[in-house]
């Protein structure tokens, strides 16, 4: 047996953690299933298209990126173009851009008299006008489903700005299917709802496939983790597992950037199982490569003169806190979360001052507020900034793993 090459197994450790970047194969890609095949189903049926929308860093890039594994597998002949929508973009720009490397090929009989043909390559975007309109679209998109399975993924649909691309986009979608057209349109973008996502939705509410991101299951970060480590012939201990699982909050991307930089420590001091030790060096690394405007709103949020001021005790249990569906939490379920880590019965009014600051821009202005005086409800700004402040509460020993496993026990 030869040596083991830390370095190497270090390296490669980047390639398979990535927090950066999607997924872009099925042997990383974790879960997931339920929303694949709502999405399969669409692309399987003439006249259905999809939108797939969710928070950012929850996994829907990725999973737009395995669909072409999955119909691989099913045997089928596939075209899988794909842009990601900026605000520069008008409705031309974007499908020049998604069409522009999508090539015909037309079979023309040889000029004379001699039976062989001759195959002329052309990009189908030569074939479009200057100014696309909806109709150009399903013509073109009629030609190119001839035989093989089209989908056209529009990814960051929630940064294309201009109105009139969006609701055209509405109207090719109306019209593909309409006219039947074998292709598929995926739209996907952050979004609490289709709403905020396409125009005029209720007008193809009937033949779009709506398919919300959820934050995923332990099970599921279990599985990321697990994956990584197999493909590196790498192990990792129970309790280890548990800790990147319950930090991860349901986020891939934390899943990813806790379990690079553990088993980069678990390789600098030669080991080839991560413990607890390499967690806690992870999330030192992790905390300080977070991007710089959250924590300076952390710092913000929490700094004060005062001593026994709660700042910091009250924005842990707030990111601990039981949100609904679209992340909002209210001031009553900060209070169990409290009272786990300080362990005194504080009750409303002792923090509703702190939610309302932490909702100005004195205080960093993290928290969105939502609602009359009686039904006020609460969400952080950043999806990013609830991992971020309860691995800085763990790191910081204001949350014990004890407390933090009691707190999202009673959660599932
Ligand atoms: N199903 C999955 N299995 C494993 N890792 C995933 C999965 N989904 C997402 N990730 C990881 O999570 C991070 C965010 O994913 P991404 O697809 O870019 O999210 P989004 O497009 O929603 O912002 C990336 O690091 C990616 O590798
Ligand atoms: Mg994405």
């Amino acid at each position: 047996m030869g040596e083991t090459n830390f370095a190497a197994l270090a390296f490669t450790a980047g390639e398979i953690f990535t927090p950066g970047s999607p997924i872009n194969g099925r042997d990383l890609f974790a879960g997931r299933l339920d929303q694949v095949n709502r999405i399969l189903d669409a692309i399987s049926q003439r006249g259905y298209h999809a939108v797939l929308y969710g928070e950012r860093g929850i996994g829907k890039t990725s999973l737009s990126n395995v669909l072409s594994d999955f119909l691989h597998d099913a045997g089928r002949t596939f075209l899988l173009p794909r842009v990601n929508c900026d605000a520069a973009d008008n409705f031309t720009s974007l499908w020049r851009k998604i069409l522009q490397d999508v090539v015909v090929t037309e079979h023309k009989p040889k000029i004379g008299f001699s039976p062989e043909q001759v195959e002329i390559s052309k990009n189908i975007v030569d074939s479009l006008p200057d100014q696309i309109a909806p109709d150009d679209v399903r013509r073109a998109l009629d030609i190119l489903a001839h035989g093989v399975t089209l989908v056209l993924v529009f990814d960051e649909f929630d940064r294309l700005t201009n109105a009139s691309a969006r609701s055209l986009m509405s109207d090719t979608i109306k019209s593909l299917s309409d006219y039947g057209c074998l292709a598929t349109v995926l739209v996907i973008g952050v979004a609490d709802s289709v709403s905020e996502l396409i125009t005029e939705h209720q007008s193809i509410e009937r033949v779009l496939v709506q398919v919300p991101m959820p934050r995923m299951s332990a099970d599921e970060i279990r599985q990321i983790v697990k994956n990584g480590l197999t493909l590196l012939e790498m192990e990792i201990d129970e309790n280890s597992l548990e800790e990147i699982t319950h930090l991860s909050q349901g986020l891939p991307y934390i899943t990813h950037l806790l379990s690079l930089h553990s088993v980069r420590s678990a390789l600098a001091s030669k080991h080839l199982t991560v413990s607890s030790t390499d967690v806690e060096a992870g999330i030192k690394v992790a905390l300080e490569q977070w991007q710089q405007s959250i924590k300076t709103a952390y710092y913000d949020a929490t700094k004060s003169q005062q001593p026994g001021h709660l700042y910091k005790e009250v924005l842990l249990a707030c990111a601990l806190a039981d949100v609904d569906e679209l992340g909002y939490f209210t001031a009553a379920v900060v209070r169990a979360p409290l009272r786990t880590i300080t362990g005194k019965q504080y009750d409303i009014p002792n923090f509703a001052r702190h939610l309302k600051e932490f909702s100005e821009p004195g205080r960093g202005d993290m928290l969105e507020r939502v609602g009359g005086t009686r039904r006020l409800r609460y969400r952080f700004r950043s999806p990013l900034m609830r991992p971020y402040i309860v691995m800085r509460g763990f790191s910081e020993g204001l949350l014990t793993k004890g407390q933090m496993y009691q707190i999202s026990n009673h959660r599932d």
